[in-house]
C-alpha cells in the first residue's frame, strides 16, 4: 500500500471509529461485567456496585479515570516485564471504548434483556468440580467491630491430618466479603502456635510465636478475585499430616459490627499421579545483602537479595513478593550462569492491599547455577501517606504492618525437559 493509500485508509478507519456510537449496554456492560463486577457488586469487596446503569453513568468520568490509568481492575505487576496466567487488565482498546463513551455522554443505549448478573456475594461452594476435598474453617466466627479502624488477627486451624495429603488447589472459603480484605496462610507442624488463634497482629505475644520456625511462611496468599491457586497438572503440594494451618487476617474497616468465619479448602489428588511436588523457596531477612534491616526514621533507603548460585536445574510456578504499608517498589530476576536475564517481577508502585501469587504462564525454566536477585525501595518518611507511624520511626523487620518485611517467595518443581516453551 502506498502512503497515500494509507493516510486515506486511516482517515476512513477513524472516520468510522468517531460515528460508532457506544453505549452502556452494547459496549461498555460486558467490559465491567468480565472486569469490574466480582469485586463491584452489593456485598463485594469494592466501594460501590457497578452492576446498573444507574450506579455507572453517575461515576462515568471517575470510571473512565481509574481505568485509563490502569488502576482498576487492580494488579500492579509490569506486564512488559513478566506476563501471567492470572493477570487482570483492560485492554487498550477496552479502555477507549470507556473513555470514547463518556465523551459521547455515557448513553444507556437499547435496555439489553441480558442485564448484568450479579456473581453471588460470599459463595462458599467448592469451585473445582469431580475433585474430592478436605476443608477446615475457622473454629468459631470472629466478631469484626464496628469501629471503623482496619483489624489484623491471627487464627489457628488445626487439621488433625492423621498422613501426609498431596494438594493439587488451595481454595481460600471467604466468610464475609465485605470486611475481609486479603489473608495469609502459612503452616505449622511443630503445634506451638495454637495460643496464637484469635490474636490481634499487634498482640505483644505475637513476636514470641514468630520465632517457630514454620513449615510454610506463605502457603497462599489471598485477596480478592485470587480465590484458588491451581498446581500445574501432574504437580502438588505436600501438607504433612498434623499440619496446623495459620490464618493472618486483614479486616477491612466497618462502620457497623460483621461476623467472618472463613476457611481453606484443599483439592487432593492421590499421590500416584504426582509427578512432581511442588516445593516452596523463600527468600527472606537473611538473604538480605545489605543488613542490616533497619529503615531509620525520615530515609528511604533500597534493600537488595541475592541467593544463589542454584544447585538444581528448576522450573519456576510462581512468584509472590511481600513487604508492608512503608513499600515502594519491588523487583526481581534471576540471571543464569551465561548471564541470560530472567525476569520474574517488577511493581513499580506497590500497593499494600493487593499483593498476589503471580503465576507464570508456563513453567519458567531456571538453570542450575542461576542467581535470583531482588531490589526493594521503601519510603520511612513522615510525607509518606501510607506510613502507619506518625511521625515516622525507626522500622524494623516483624510480621505486624507496622513493622517492615521484605519477602520473596517461589512455588517450584524440578526442571524437565519441554517445561518451558520458547
Ligand atoms: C479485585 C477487586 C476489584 C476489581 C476487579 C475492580 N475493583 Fe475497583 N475497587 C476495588 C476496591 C477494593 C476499591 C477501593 C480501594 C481502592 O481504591 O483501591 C476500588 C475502587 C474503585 C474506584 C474508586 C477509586 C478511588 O480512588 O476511590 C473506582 C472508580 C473503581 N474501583 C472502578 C473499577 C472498575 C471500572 C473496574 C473494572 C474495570 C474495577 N474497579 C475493578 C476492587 C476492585
Amino acid at each position: 500500500m502506498n502512503l497515500r493509500l494509507l493516510g486515506i485508509f486511516l482517515l476512513i478507519s477513524s472516520w468510522c471509529f468517531s460515528q460508532k456510537k457506544i453505549t452502556y449496554y452494547a459496549d461498555v456492560a460486558p467490559i465491567l461485567q468480565n472486569n469490574c463486577v466480582e469485586c463491584h457488586h452489593v456485598g463485594g469487596i469494592g466501594p460501590f456496585p457497578l452492576t446498573t446503569y444507574e450506579n455507572v453513568a453517575k461515576r462515568a468520568k471517575f470510571i473512565a479515570k481509574v481505568t485509563d490509568s490502569r488502576y482498576m481492575p487492580p494488579f500492579r505487576a509490569d506486564l512488559s516485564f513478566q506476563r501471567y496466567a492470572n493477570e487482570r487488565g483492560l485492554t487498550a482498546e477496552e479502555i477507549n471504548t470507556i473513555g470514547e463513551w463518556v465523551k459521547q455522554g455515557a448513553k444507556p443505549g437499547k435496555v439489553s434483556k441480558k442485564s448484568i448478573a450479579e456473581k453471588r456475594a460470599g459463595k462458599l461452594e467448592p469451585t473445582l468440580v469431580g475433585t474430592s476435598w478436605l476443608e477446615f474453617d475457622m473454629a468459631n466466627s470472629y466478631e469484626v467491630k464496628g469501629t471503623g479502624k482496619e483489624d489484623f488477627r491471627y487464627f489457628n486451624l488445626p487439621t488433625h491430618l492423621e498422613k501426609d495429603v498431596y494438594v493439587k488447589a488451595i481454595e481460600f472459603k471467604v466468610g464475609n466479603r465485605k470486611v475481609l480484605h486479603h489473608s495469609r496462610l502459612m503452616t505449622d507442624t511443630t503445634r506451638t502456635m495454637r495460643g496464637i488463634d484469635g490474636m490481634a497482629e499487634a498482640d505483644p505475644r505475637v513476636a514470641e510465636f514468630q520465632k517457630t520456625p514454620l513449615e510454610e511462611q506463605f502457603l497462599y496468599g489471598w485477596v480478592p478475585g485470587n480465590d484458588r491457586i491451581d498446581f500445574p497438572r501432574g504437580t502438588a503440594k505436600r501438607i504433612r499430616a498434623g499440619t496446623d494451618l495459620l490464618l493472618n487476617m486483614h479486616y477491612a474497616p466497618s462502620s457497623i459490627d460483621e461476623q467472618d468465619r472463613s476457611g481453606v479448602r484443599f483439592y487432593l489428588t492421590d499421590s500416584a499421579s504426582v509427578e512432581r511436588e511442588v516445593r516452596t523457596l523463600t527468600l527472606t531477612e537473611s538473604d538480605i545483602t545489605n543488613q542490616p534491616f533497619v529503615l531509620p526514621a525520615e530515609t528511604k533507603p533500597t534493600f537488595y537479595m541475592s541467593y544463589g548460585p542454584t544447585q538444581q536445574d528448576v522450573s519456576l510456578i510462581s512468584v509472590l513478593p511481600h513487604m508492608h504499608f512503608l513499600g515502594k517498589t519491588f523487583r526481581a530476576f534471576a540471571i543464569t550462569a551465561g548471564g541470560e536475564l530472567i525476569p520474574l517481577v517488577k511493581i513499580d508502585e506497590w500497593d499494600y492491599n493487593w499483593q498476589m501469587t503471580y503465576q507464570f504462564r508456563e513453567l519458567l525454566h531456571l538453570p542450575r547455577g542461576s542467581t535470583i536477585i531482588a531490589e526493594a525501595t521503601y519510603d520511612n518518611t513522615s510525607q509518606n501517606p501510607e506510613n502507619p507511624n506518625q511521625p515516622a520511626r525507626e522500622v524494623t523487620y516483624g510480621w505486624d504492618s507496622t513493622s517492615e518485611m521484605m519477602n520473596l517467595v517461589l512455588y517450584y518443581v524440578p526442571a524437565r525437559e519441554g517445561d518451558t516453551k520458547k
